[in-house]
């Protein structure tokens, strides 16, 4: 039996953790190491990947790609991108679509060695067939089902990027999942039977996560049966890698007045400085006063030694900038979820980067308490991947826990104006706040005699970085005309935000209307349970999820305001709809037809676990049906959760401060 797995994409190195019967297992690589460093490296017609591409960086280091995870999705406009390509060793150019393509010597088979042309998605594949080649190797048998994370940050053309290359790889993502959510989770399931009941007040806790890349800060609340990340906040400039940069800078500059050398003009030489300033950096870590460390490099650019040395008391004043930095995505949860320091009860810290004490000060001081490691900081997230892996798998039993994620983007809709309606250009409503819940899923409803497109669009462009494009899609409604009285067909598009933090348009149906017949026995409330009354299967038809039988949707008119809230109602449940209520109905139909108002249904809440089992379903391979009822259980948990997600304005889902 092929056990789940889950995997920390991590920038530096990716950790493989599998679900048995005993539990969860970080596991070894083919070369005893818990992480396998990030890198893919080609050579001739040998590919180096993981482990074999670190060890043969130095001689192949124009040929070996490290984080693919930061080129994964992006796109050339990118200022970002732009940088990134002045300085990796290897080339980096613009793609198809506005892409990106790096550029590395390879053999393809009966051909010479020459430079060709890989997506980041084929490069990460790579990588990832070695990472399942670890896990199968473990558990001696094929284990394509895996969950893996992504970080809270990654905009939709990311993710959709790291499904391509799970899915070149033949890797089964059952779902992306958030490192701040696979935190959470690894630090919450254990303990969620200690958590206040649904009913009470939650337990706060605050998880900081800082990697070789960036930084991220979530904000839970935990109760027995689920969590719901409130808000997460992160940079994606911070990380161990920008203070081995200021290390690197100080080498560097002593360097050009030592040697009359640019360090940068050679990036093997940066490279193996680098390892050094690496391991320097983490000696500091275990320093409280001022020391002076050595830093020694054989040969390192034209065959000259490099010999120098820090004091911790610069290493602290050169880094001071970064530090400050630290704290801006703490404050910006604690701003979205309005919650004070001392609703807080715990601070959890993960990610290597942490293990910095001038990071966990600046956190302890800031907030007044002192931060904790109570999870392995490089395993946490392999970890809670490989537990929702578990958790979506039909052979493992794990308690019932509802996870409730959040978006970091808000994204807005965009259409063609129906008839008589102005087009004004770039006009967006706003259908996933920023903080929304994940997943979720909501219905709008379109009045229109023909077909129209919708287009998708992050609405906060400063909230993406430099140059990233702001569209996420477009899609054509089709196939649509006029209503049988010649007015306009009442057609309901269904959105979605699903469990990867993916967006996607659903369906869009046309929606009969048919007026009810004339109900010759009204079922009056006390005759409500009784068979012989119940005039109707579909009255009681469940109000959502499945589509809707044309018909079923009795709602006469749009309702006025595009926020508002529609209260649905059921076919032949109304023994008070009379004469004149259906009159003023109609009216007000016609009045919204003629303007050709727009409505929306915000209470269509979806489950990131009925999600997964419709895209597990659709890969195949698994037992369907006892997936499918896993699914259906997670999903009553997970609806237990705070559903409203009609809050389209950005507020911070979940319960409110005790
Ligand atoms: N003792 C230490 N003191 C300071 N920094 C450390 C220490 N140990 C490791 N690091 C740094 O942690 C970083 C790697 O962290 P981690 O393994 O969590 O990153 P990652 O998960 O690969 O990256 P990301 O999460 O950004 O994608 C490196 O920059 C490394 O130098
Ligand atoms: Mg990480």
């Amino acid at each position: 039996m092929g056990f789940p797995w889950g995997l920390d994409l991590g920038s530096q190195n990716c950790v493989v953790a599998i679900a048995r019967k005993g539990g969860i297992d970080v596991i070894d690589n083919e070369a005893s190491s818990r992480k396998t460093p990030c890198m893919v490296g080609l050579g001739g017609r040998e590919r180096g990947l993981g482990e074999a591409a670190k060890s043969k960086i130095t001689s192949n280091i124009k040929n070996t790609v490290a984080d693919v995870k930061t080129l994964i999705g992006r796109k050339w406009s990118e200022t970002g991108v732009q940088q990134l390509a002045k300085t990796l060793p290897w080339e980096l150019k613009e793609g198809p679509n506005g892409g990106i393509l790096i550029s590395l010597m390879y053999e393809k088979e009966g051909d010479e060695c020459k430079k060709t042309d890989f997506t980041p998605e084929q490069i990460l594949a790579m990588l990832l067939v070695n990472l399942k080649q670890t896990a199968e190797n473990h558990n001696k048998s094929p284990s394509p089902d895996c969950v893996i994370s992504v970080p809270c940050f990654f905009n939709d053309s990311q993710r959709r990027a790291v499904l391509s290359a799970a899915e070149i790889a033949g890797v089964k993502c059952l779902r992306l999942m958030n490192d701040t959510a696979a935190t959470a989770l690894n630090w919450g399931l254990p303990k969620s039977m200690d958590f206040p009941d649904d009913t009470a007040a939650p337990k706060h806790v605050l998880f900081y996560d800082m990697g070789y890349t960036s930084t991220q800060c979530c904000l839970v609340a935990f109760t027995k049966t689920k969590m719901t990340v409130l808000a997460s906040a992160f940079d994606r400039e911070l990380g161990g890698r920008h203070f081995d940069r200021c290390m690197l800078d100080f080498f560097a500059e002593y360097w050009k007045t030592k040697a009359k050398l640019n360090l940068f003009d050679n990036p093997k030489s940066v490279f193996r400085l680098e390892t050094q300033v690496d391991k320097i950096k983490q000696q500091l870590s275990g320093y409280s006063s001022n020391t002076k460390l050595p830093c020694n490099v054989e040969c390192l650019q034209d065959d000259q030694d490099f010999h120098h040395s820090i004091e911790l008391d610069q290493w602290v004043e050169m880094t001071k900038p970064l530090v400050d930095r630290c704290l801006e995505p703490v404050k910006q949860v604690f701003a979205a979820t309005k919650l004070m320091f001392d609703q807080v009860e715990e601070v959890e810290v993960v990610g290597s980067a942490t293990r910095s004490p001038l990071v966990v000060n600046a956190l302890r001081d800031f907030l007044g308490k002192e931060p904790k490691r109570t999870m392995n900081s490089e395993e946490a997230v392999s970890k809670g991947c490989a537990l929702n892996a578990a958790m979506l798998s039909p052979n493992f039993k794990v308690r019932e826990f509802g996870i409730i994620d959040c978006t970091c983007y808000s994204v807005a809709l965009g259409w063609t104006p129906g008839a008589g309606e102005m087009e004004v250009e770039g006009k967006r409503d706003t259908v996933f706040g920023q903080y929304n819940v994940v997943p979720s899923a909501k219905l709008l409803t379109f009045m229109r005699t023909q077909g129209f497109d919708i287009t998708a669009a992050y609405s906060e462009p400063q909230e993406l970085t430099e140059g990233m494009p702001t569209e996420i899609g477009h899609w054509a409604v089709t196939g649509v005309g006029p209503a049988a009285d010649g007015g306009p067909s009442k057609i309901k598009v269904k959105v979605r935000m699903d469990a990867n933090g993916i967006f996607s348009v659903d369906t869009a149906q046309v929606v009969e209307e048919v007026e009810p017949e004339p109900a010759p026995e009204a079922p009056k409330e006390e005759d409500k349970g009784g068979d012989a009354a119940m005039p109707d299967a579909a009255a009681d038809a469940p109000a959502e999820a499945a589509p809707e039988p044309a018909g079923a949707e009795k709602e006469a008119a749009p309702a006025e305001g595009g926020e508002k809230k529609k209260k649905k109602k059921k076919e032949g449940s109304d023994g008070e709809d009379d004469g004149e209520e259906k009159k003023k109905k109609k009216e007000k139909k016609k009045k919204a037809e003629e303007s050709d108002s727009w409505d929306d249904d915000w209470g269509d809440v979806d489950t990131s676990e009925a999600a997964v089992a419709a895209r597990s379903a659709a890969l195949g391979g698994v037992d369907q049906d006892a997936l499918a009822a896993k699914m259906d259980k997670a999903a009553k948990v997970a609806d237990a959760a705070p559903a409203d997600d009609s809050d389209s304005g950005g507020g911070a889902p979940g319960p409110p401060p005790p």
